[in-house]
């Protein structure tokens, strides 16, 4: 792996996750194990995304959400089925775009700066939620489709990552 170089992302969208799935490919591909890989993911997730305070992963783990690697302060170690908007994601099996957290019955608190969150399911091959992307940012209504689709992309390179 080469050293970590800082990269000018795009405004644009598009390109934007263009680059950002590169990079996540580059400093994930030949990791020893799946957390090394999931680590480096929230670390170029992380350090890419303009406007956010969090970016991370919850694994399913003894019918819970537990929590993994990421980006931002100490966050809840587990999640219910159906608690929250990742516990949310999980059971419908869907994208949450949050524009404003308050407003989302059940939501949990972790960073109380947190305005706006995306939650991305990581679908393993057998068709079940095998994690979530959780990202947060302290503006209102950050995340859009394109955001999502993007992230769902990533969430779809690092499936092998969670088994
Ligand atoms: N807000 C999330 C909990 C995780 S933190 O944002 C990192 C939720 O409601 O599920």
């Amino acid at each position: 792996m080469m050293a970590y170089s800082e990269i000018n992302y795009p405004d644009d969208k598009a390109e934007f996750y263009a680059l950002l799935q590169e990079q996540v490919l580059l400093y994930t591909s030949g990791a020893p194990d799946n957390i090394s890989a999931l680590a480096n993911a929230a670390a170029v997730i992380g350090t890419a995304m303009a406007n956010i305070n969090w970016a991370g992963f919850y694994l399913v783990k003894d019918e819970q959400l537990v929590l993994g690697p990421f980006q931002g302060r100490p966050a809840i170690m587990a999640i219910e089925y159906g608690q929250g908007i990742c516990g949310t994601a999980w059971m419908k099996k869907e994208i949450q775009i949050v524009n404003d957290v308050h407003c989302f019955p059940g939501h949990i608190a972790c960073d109380c700066s947190s305005v706006s969150e995306l939650v991305v399911p990581v679908i393993g091959i057998d068709g079940r939620v095998i994690a979530v992307i959780d990202i947060d940012s302290p503006l209102s209504a950050r995340f859009d489709r394109t955001d999502a689709d993007g992230m769902q992309a990533i969430a779809g390179m690092l499936a092998s990552f969670f088994d």
